[in-house]
Order: structure tokens, then sequence, then C-alpha cells
């Protein structure tokens, strides 16, 4: 991933100096940061769905490598920050936990934390780079460093101060002829104009349709088990999050009988997500009979065998709240409506 201006990361070291703000030190976190990273986290989130209070979930991310935080020190402890994490299974890089104290604002910090971050990863030419955010000025930072596509957004499950908002998810050309990237073939995608569009042409993605794999679900989210269906969920938004299935149904409808029984008996939730690849339409369509909404289309997500291939996001939204949109309310209103076509094409 090549960022538009590169910086070194000879500053990495440098303790803080007062005075001038372009003097302070920029280095990266050990988990000993730890707590003092939650206590930034709480002072810009307050009451937050944020998982960056929890200590071990930060410390976990630093010790097994997987995210490589850099902060920004003053006299008072830790004043900014930003990750990169590496997410294994999909290779994927995501810039993410991008913060800065209300003092420091406006001085550049996030945007030289943000090019730290994506400068000093070493760089595998197969992976797909992505952010997700709540507020136009962090597209606008990233955007300054590196090209970046909005796709969708999450249907604002998490909160700030008790408020839900949306994140919205920014995906990163590849570097030319990176990755193999497969197009589902189904004449509904290839005529889709938003796809086309507002997806593949900015990204630098050609229209190449092949043969999807069967996985149908994909994802991450395995803290749970139950009926043949991996998921988390988060008790304080009452979010739902589907990270794959494990059951014996061969076949699509299989699964969307399975995973009607499995809403069934475990989808109380507020809040239930799911990633599915992009070229199964017989699942799709059971699932927004189901209630779920088409949120995101993240193309080149799933990573099998040498290749990448898209997926869908689906949302089944049942909390009254209307999540707060930050400045991306007509991005979202242009998403939704592109996505809703794409859900009438399909039924
Ligand atoms: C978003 C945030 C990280 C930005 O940090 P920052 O260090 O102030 O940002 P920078 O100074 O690097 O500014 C980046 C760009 O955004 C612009 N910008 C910064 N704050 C802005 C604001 N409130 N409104 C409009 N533009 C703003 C800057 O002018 C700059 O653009 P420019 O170089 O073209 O002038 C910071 O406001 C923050 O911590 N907010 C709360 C937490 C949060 O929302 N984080 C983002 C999670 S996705």
């Amino acid at each position: 991933m090549h960022t538009k201006h590169s910086a070194t990361c000879h500053e990495t070291t440098a303790p803080f100096l007062s005075g001038n703000i372009e003097d302070r030190a920029i280095r990266p976190a050990t988990p000993d940061d730890c707590p003092g990273l939650v206590r930034l986290f709480r002072r810009t989130y307050g009451d937050t769905s944020h998982p960056c209070l929890d200590d071990g979930f930060i410390r976990a991310g630093i010790e097994d490598g997987s995210h490589r935080w850099f902060v920004l020190d003053t006299p008072e402890g830790i004043g900014a920050c930003a990750c990169l994490a590496r997410h294994a299974w999909n290779r994927s890089r995501e810039a993410c936990f991008g913060v800065v104290l209300p003092e420091l604002r406006h001085l550049g910090i996030v945007t030289r934390l943000a090019r730290h971050c994506l400068d000093c990863m070493p760089q595998d030419p197969a992976e797909l780079g992505y952010f997700s955010m709540r507020h136009p000025v962090a597209l606008h930072a990233m955007r300054k460093l590196i090209d970046s596509v909005l796709v969708g957004h999450d249907g604002g499950p998490n909160t700030v101060d008790g408020v839900r908002e949306y994140h919205m998810t920014a995906v990163h050309p590849p570097a030319a002829g990176r990755f193999i990237h497969v197009t589902p073939a189904q004449r509904a995608m290839l005529h889709w104009d938003f796809l086309r569009d507002a997806v593949y042409a900015p990204l630098g993605l050609a229209i190449r349709p092949g043969p999807y794999p069967e996985d149908c679900l994909v994802g991450t989210e395995h803290e749970q088990e139950t009926d043949g269906f991996r998921y988390t969920f988060d008790a304080r938004i009452g979010a739902l999050t589907l990270g794959g299935y494990t059951g014996a149904a061969p076949k699509e409808n299989g699964l969307a009988d399975d995973l009607e029984r499995f809403l069934a008996t475990h989808g109380k939730a507020d809040y239930v997500c799911a990633r599915i690849l992009a070229d199964k339409h017989q699942l799709t369509r059971r699932m927004l009979a189901m209630g779920f909404a088409i949120t995101a289309y993240l193309p080149a997500w799933y990573w099998r065998e040498g290749a990448r291939f898209d997926a869908l996001m689906l949302v089944r939204r049942r909390f009254d709240d209307s999540p707060q949109a930050n400045g991306f309310e007509e991005e979202i209103a242009t998403m939704d409506q592109a996505f809703a076509q794409l859900a009438a094409r399909l039924v």
C-alpha cells in the first residue's frame, strides 16, 4: 500500500519536547501503554461501546503483533493515537482507532499518526486495505494520505455517550494488478450502476466475472457457537454479529432455513449483522425476507486460495432510535438507495 506522502519512522524514538506541537514525540505503543490508551478513549468517547475501553483488547493486539499502535506523548500522558490492524482471516489491513484529545485537534496530529501507521508496517501485496470511520474529518484526513472509496455503513449499532451512530467503511485501491479479484457473475451484479461506477471504477477494479467459493457467511466473529453459527454478541448494545456457519446444510436455502431457526431462538438482539459472499443471491433473498437490509458492498473482502471475492453486508435492526450520521447523511442516503435498488433486483 503506497501512501500519497511517505514519511520515515525516524521520529518514533524522540522523547516529548515542550513547545511546538511539531516537536512532540510520536512513538510506537507497547503493552505498558494500555492503561494510558484506555484513559484516552474514555476521555474522548465517554459511555461508549468502543472496544478500546477494554485494556485486554488493546493488550492482546499489541502482544500478538496484529495491532500496531502509534501514540503521541504529552506531559499528562498519551494525547493521541492511531492504529493499523492486520486481519489474517481475510488478508486485510485496517487503519483504525484514531483519537486526538480536544485541546490537541486541528494540528495535523491524526494525519501524522495515520501516516506512521501506514508507512511502518511491511506490506503484503495480496492485502486489501480499508478503514471505518464515524466522522467525515477522519475520511478527509485519510484521503490526504491514501485514496479511499466509501462502500457502505454498518447500520449504526455502536454508541458514543449512549447515542448510536453510524460507521462508514472505505476501501483503498489495491496496487495495480497486485491481487486476483473475481466479480460475481450474475446479471443483477454486472448491470448494477453503483457497483460499476461508484465502487469498481474508483478502486481501479476490472469486471472479471468468475466462480465463487461455496462459503456463504464469512467473518471472524466466533466467541460463541450454537446451532451451526459462530457469532459474537455484545450485550451492551444488543448487537449480534455472525462470523460463520459450521452447520450441515449444503445449499444456500438450507443455510437460510437454519438461520431462520437460529434467529427465532437467539435473535432477540436489537441488531444482527452478517457478511455473505456477493454471489449468494438465494441466501440474500431469504435474508431480505427475514428483515435484513443491505448496508455495504465490500469489494474483494474475502480471500481464498490466492483470489479475492466480494461480499455484501446485511443488517437487521430492531432498535427504535435513529443512529446519528455525524455529517455522513447524504452519503448514507445515496448508498441506501443504491442498496435498495439491488435488493429490488434480487427479490
Ligand atoms: C477526528 C480526529 C481524530 C481528527 O484529529 P486531528 O488531529 O484534529 O486532525 P488533523 O489536524 O490531522 O486534521 C485532518 C484534516 O481534517 C481537518 N479537520 C480537523 N478537524 C476538523 C473539524 N472539526 N471539522 C472540519 N475539518 C476538520 C483539518 O483541517 C485537516 O484537513 P486540512 O489539512 O485539509 O486542513 C479528532 O477530531 C478526534 O479525535 N475526534 C474524536 C474521535 C474521533 O471521532 N475519531 C475518528 C474515529 S473514526
